[in-house]
């Protein structure tokens, strides 16, 4: 099995769309009268969810009719909040098919299929024009991809000069060697956790500047607590991420918070530029 199938097979068990309707079924959400708000306790498929888009989205220069790069999209629950919020049309793309399948169907089913379109592809190999976009960001999807150069040198690309790039991960941590299972990993397999100086490295090789990093594991950790806590109590939401996680959510999400506590990860936010 190549690295890309095995990296899919990780994310997008079965029929990832049929799942989310059935669980939204149980949860007493009518898919025929669905919100962007109802999906975003899922469709935000990263550390402390909505919020963190939210604040991702206030440090970004979006301008309304700007067209942007999603890469890994994941559900596009970031790509439609973003399109509504500024405006603006996102292109996705996405490694995992089953992804891909249900962000297209999740887009029409609350009308937004025109501004916001996924398809299936790697950031390494991006399926787009050289300077296509005022915008790009990845968000939580580095922690998979084994050459980061050339997924920088892709995303620089495609980019308009001056347009921005955003980046979230959990980065490797002073200690290193994560516990597993965690969100992008049961077992390690399919892991290329870089530490943030590196990273920065990188970006700059790929020609980007005005670089700012910003440490995000406070944060992080404070997400998983809450989340770990609301579990223990019973009152986890019916329509929520362990739908997408597995039977493994409870010990993925105590790892995840474990992990950012012993310093084996750390989590950042990375903005930069490509040069005007
Ligand atoms: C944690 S999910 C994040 C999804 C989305 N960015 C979000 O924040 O809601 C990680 C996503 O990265 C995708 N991914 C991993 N490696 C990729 C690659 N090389 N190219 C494109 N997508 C990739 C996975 O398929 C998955 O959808």
């Amino acid at each position: 099995m190549t690295d890309a199938q095995s990296i899919s097979d990780h994310w997008g068990k079965g029929d990832v769309f049929s799942k989310l309707l059935d669980t939204m079924k149980l949860a007493g959400i009518d898919p025929h009268s669905l919100t962007v708000e109802q999906l975003a306790p899922v469709d935000h498929f990263h550390a402390r969810g909505f919020p963190a888009t939210v604040e991702l989205a206030d440090a970004l220069p979006i301008k309304k009719g700007d067209t942007l790069l999603d890469i890994g999209s994941g559900l596009g629950g970031p790509a439609r909040y973003l399109s509504k919020r500024f405006n603006c049309n996102v292109d996705g793309v996405d490694i995992t098919a089953s992804f891909v399948d249900a962000a297209n169907k999740l887009s029409a089913l609350v009308g937004m299929d025109e501004a916001v379109k996924c398809q299936h592809g790697d950031g390494q190999k991006l399926p787009f024009n050289d300077q296509a976009f005022d915008g790009g960001y990845t968000q939580h999807v580095t922690m998979n991809v084994p050459d980061r150069e050339v997924f920088f040198a892709e995303a620089y690309r495609v980019l308009k000069p001056g347009a921005f790039f955003a980046l979230t991960e959990h980065g490797l941590g002073e200690v290193g060697e994560p516990h597993h299972p965690v969100p992008w990993s049961a077992d390690g397999s399919g892991a290329y956790l870089m530490r943030p100086a590196d990273t920065v490295a990188a970006l700059v090789k790929a020609g980007f500047t005005d670089i700012e990093v910003t440490d995000t594991g406070d944060k992080y950790l404070q997400g998983y607590h809450q989340a770990i806590e609301t579990a223990e109590k019973g009152k986890a939401p019916i329509f929520g991420v362990h739908i997408l996680l597995g039977g493994q959510a409870p010990q993925i999400v105590r790892n995840a918070a474990r992990n950012i506590a012993e310093r084996r990860t750390h989590p950042v936010q990375i903005i930069c530029f490509k040069p005007k």
